[in-house]
């Protein structure tokens, strides 16, 4: 029976040293499978005679019993360690925080907000939009815009000059967004109804004025363009833009070289508990200047102000925003600070638009 002793050694070492369900399953093949050892034993058993087929008999199935016994111990075993493998590599860590995707964690700086806003409500009112360089030239700046020469309104603008190039010129960062008129009177025939967005420069800081801020500009030229007609569009601009069913308005008369008439225009507002509210209250705020566009100008930018007149406006984004969403200092808008961002910031899927809530 020393046969039978060493085939269950063999056997249970390649039990025990089976690393899968398949190897296992290989082994009890080999085994007891149709031409498996412990089948070849049990098939001599029909040529023995009665007396040892009946010794042999028990032994062989004794050794069979185990065999299978172990081949199923050996199978739970490697079922846990599989079970526990795929478990340990599909873990879920329920205390992880769920990452946000880059759409929903990053924001959209308030300018860009309220140029999309300004954007959305001057295009339903059926003005394109028109764009000019920062560095622009004393002459789309200020003398075409009829600044004369050494008029005090130029030193007014706190310019940044940049030195003079070989030719003499004088370039300089623009000092409001009305060069973009010239630009756009000397590209295009009337009629014209654009608003010209984007970044302006004067030499000044604290907490309502940064060196770099930015204005938006509108112009409209045409046969009839009238002071009723300006006032009408800066009245439907303001209720659309601060939300609200009505403003009222005043228009200051004021100067400025480029409009005649010229006039400044204060909103009403309430500034009860520190917050100001539009469309109620006593109080009045500026917000911006505007004017039908000076003859000399519609002249200097090749327009007979016989055939066509025009109206403009130009505003500041920056104290817009500030007022809408109620930011009280200038500075942090230029500071990159992304706590900053992440607390007056927009998410970035929300586009304003007049018919979806220009700020919901
Ligand atoms: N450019 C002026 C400024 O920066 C603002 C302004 C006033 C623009 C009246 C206009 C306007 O177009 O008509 O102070």
């Amino acid at each position: 029976m020393s046969d039978l002793t060493s085939l269950e050694k063999s056997l249970s070492a390649e039990i025990a040293a089976a690393a899968s369900e398949e190897a296992l399953e290989a082994v009890r093949v080999s085994a007891l499978g149709k031409k498996g050892s412990v089948s070849a034993l049990l098939a001599t058993l029909g040529s023995m005679a009665p007396e040892a087929r009946k010794e042999a008999g028990a032994a062989i199935n004794a050794l069979k019993d185990r065999v299978t016994e172990a081949l199923a111990a050996r199978k739970a075993v490697l079922k846990d360690a599989a079970l526990d493998a795929r478990l340990a590599a599909e873990r879920v860590d329920v205390t992880l925080p769920v990452l946000e995707a880059g759409l929903e964690t990053g924001r959209i700086h308030p300018i860009s907000q309220v140029l999309d806003e300004l954007t959305a409500i001057f295009a339903d009112l059926g003005f394109a939009v028109a764009e000019g360089p920062d560095v622009e030239s004393d002459d789309y700046n200020f003398t075409k815009l009829n600044f004369p020469p050494h008029h005090p309104a130029r030193e007014m603008h706190d310019t940044f000059f940049f030195n003079p190039g070989e030719n003499g010129e004088r370039k300089l960062l623009r000092t409001h967004t009305s060069p973009v008129q010239v630009r756009t009177m000397l590209a295009q025939k009337p009629p014209i109804r654009v608003i010209c967005p984007g970044r302006t420069y004067r030499c000044d800081s604290d907490q309502t004025h940064t060196p770099m801020f930015h204005q938006v500009e509108g112009l409209v030229i045409d046969k009839s363009a009238n002071l009723g007609q300006l006032k009408w569009v800066l009245e439907e601009f303001c209720k659309a833009f601060f939300e609200v069913p009505s403003v009222k308005m005043r228009f200051r008369p004021s100067f400025f070289p480029f409009t005649e008439p010229s006039m400044e225009v204060d909103i009403q507002c309430s500034r009860k508990g520190g917050e100001i509210r539009f469309g109620e209250g006593e109080d009045w705020l500026e917000i911006l200047g505007c004017g039908m566009v000076h003859p000399n100008v519609l002249r200097n930018c090749g327009l007979d102000p016989d055939a066509v007149q025009g109206y403009a406006w130009g505003m500041g984004i920056d104290r817009i925003a500030m007022l809408k969403y109620g930011m009280p200092d200038l500075r942090p808008f230029f500071e990159a600070d992304i706590r900053w961002l992440r607390h007056y910031g927009f998410r970035p899927l929300d586009l304003p638009t007049l018919a979806g809530g220009l700020s919901a």
